[in-house]
């Protein structure tokens, strides 16, 4: 006899877990059926959290090398990358074994395995059959390939592998300015390695404002990191060489570039492999799974959040989908705010961004008032040694409402909470600028941009 139940979740990342949790919240019986024995997804397991902690270990000792000594602090300082990498596994383990937790308290079943539908309503995972009215895919993405890119998980490897090399490399080539690659490069840069990032495109972060970018980019430049842009990869692979192994990347038009590691970093594909979508004739439009406004795909009962549907492929994305679909599902209404989805890439200083960028305000022909504020001119930046980047506002030239904000400094991952919530509050700049801020904190930069809007910053 199969298994019944309320709702199947297939896949146990930020969105599928999330989702299990809030239908079972709602008083849903739930399954969540999951290939990979670890839960938390790609985003806890081999993305998201390992890096971070590999960004924060990274800097810990770059900072040691470095920045101590201004602070009249004398150490000598050694890397244990074993024990770094060590530490990075705890912590996801500990993460992993958290997501196992709060399934088990919400008396959520996990099934271990990999699911197929085969009808609407019926999933088998290996031999067995499990049965429920709703089925949501959270299956998530993987890694793109890249034609003529080898990857081999040794020396030509994706992000997963990037995250455990056990030993610095010494010259890593990175394909693709995007988070990811920014985000691995600055680790593999602050433990030594020389790092050479490769983009196809005149600029890094292509879905950032292109200011910020730049301030960025420069800002990483100084840190070490080489960059060579407008740069079609054609080939990458790992070739002997006597008894070494190393790797080559080829361009269009520029010398071969030789390595010790190449991380493959030119964005996602969504995992649908297996599923049944085929079968079950699901639409998919570029390899996304289409889905409407209640995350219905066009098979009644069958849905879909995350990166396998439209959208940034982001963890948060992810959670606010799984919510919304099974609040729609179980109580009528449910609703995700897309303007304001806030983007973090984690290198040092963070960037950070929520809403519309200046190019896309340019191109909608939106007239905007623009309010910068540079960290430099920030007490708490100072006393702190950082004091890169700036914030920046745009708001609305007729009705003052932020329509987006852009920072590129210290802890702007955090700062731009803030902005997120004045945005879903429908906040003028005036609002933020009527806001009191504690003194002396970094958040001053987001009061002083608002100030700037109307041209009236007091520090600078
Ligand atoms: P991405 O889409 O952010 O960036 C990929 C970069 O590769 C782009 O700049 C693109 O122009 C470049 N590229 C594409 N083809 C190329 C080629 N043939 N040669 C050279 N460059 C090429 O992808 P990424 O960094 O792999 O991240 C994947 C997804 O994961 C993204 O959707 C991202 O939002 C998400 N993510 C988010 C993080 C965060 O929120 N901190 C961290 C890591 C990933």
């Amino acid at each position: 006899m199969s298994q019944q139940f309320d709702l199947i979740v297939i896949g146990a990342g930020p969105g599928g877990y999330v989702a299990a949790i809030r239908a079972a919240q709602l008083g849903k019986n739930v399954a969540v059926i999951e290939r990979d024995p670890a839960l938390g997804g790609t985003c806890l397991r081999v993305g998201c959290i390992p890096s971070k902690a590999l960004l924060e270990s990274s800097e810990k000792y770059f900072e040691a090398q470095s920045e101590f000594e201004e602070h009249g602090i004398s150490a000598s300082v050694k890397l244990d990358l074993t024990k770094m990498l060590a530490r990075k596994n705890t912590v996801v383990d500990q993460l992993t074994g958290g997501v196992a937790y709060l399934l088990k308290k919400n008396k959520i079943t996990h099934i271990a395995g990999e699911a197929t539908i085969t009808a609407p309503g019926k999933v088998s995972v290996g031999d067995q059959t499990v049965e429920a009215a709703a089925i949501l895919i959270a299956t998530g993405s993987k890694s793109a390939p890249l034609p003529g890119v080898e990857v081999d998980g040794e020396n030509v490897v994706t992000s997963t592998e990037a995250l455990n090399f056990q030993t610095v490399p010494e010259h890593l080539v990175v394909i693709g300015a995007g988070y990811i690659g920014l985000e691995l490069g600055s680790v593999w840069k602050r433990l030594g390695a020389n790092v050479t990032v490769v983009e196809y495109l005149d600029r890094i972060l292509p879905t950032m404002d292109a200011e910020i970018a730049k301030d960025a980019q420069r800002i990483l430049k100084k840190q070490g990191l080489t960059f060579q842009l407008s740069s079609k990869v054609l080939s990458a692979k790992a070739v002997k060489k006597g008894k070494k192994i190393q790797c080559v990347v080829e361009c269009e038009g520029k010398e071969p570039i030789t390595a010790d590691k190449v991380l493959l970093a030119v964005g996602r594909i969504p995992n649908t492999e297996n599923l049944g979508l085929e079968t079950l004739q699901i639409a998919t439009e570029r390899g996304r799974i289409t889905v409407d406004e209640n995350y219905q795909t066009n098979v009644p009962g069958i849905y879909a959040i995350g990166d396998v549907i439209a959208g940034p492929m982001l963890a948060h994305k992810a959670s606010e989908e799984g919510v919304a679909c099974v609040e729609k599902l179980y109580t009528g209404y449910g609703h995700v705010n897309y303007n304001t989805i806030p983007g973090v890439g984690y290198t040092n200083p963070e960037i950070a961004s929520v809403g519309k960028t200046e190019e896309q305000l340019k191109e909608a022909g939106i007239e905007y008032r623009k309010g910068t504020f540079p960290f430099s001119a920030i007490g708490r930046a100072k006393a702190l040694g950082q004091t890169q980047g700036k914030v920046k506002i745009l708001a609305d030239a007729k009705t003052d409402a932020v329509l987006g904000v852009h920072i590129v400094g210290p802890r702007a991952g955090d700062l731009i909470a803030e902005a997120v919530a004045a945005m879903e509050f429908g906040a003028s700049s005036e609002d933020i600028a009527r806001t009191c801020h504690a003194h002396p904190t970094l958040a001053e930069a987001v009061h002083e941009a608002a100030l700037a809007v109307d041209g009236r910053a007091i520090h600078f």
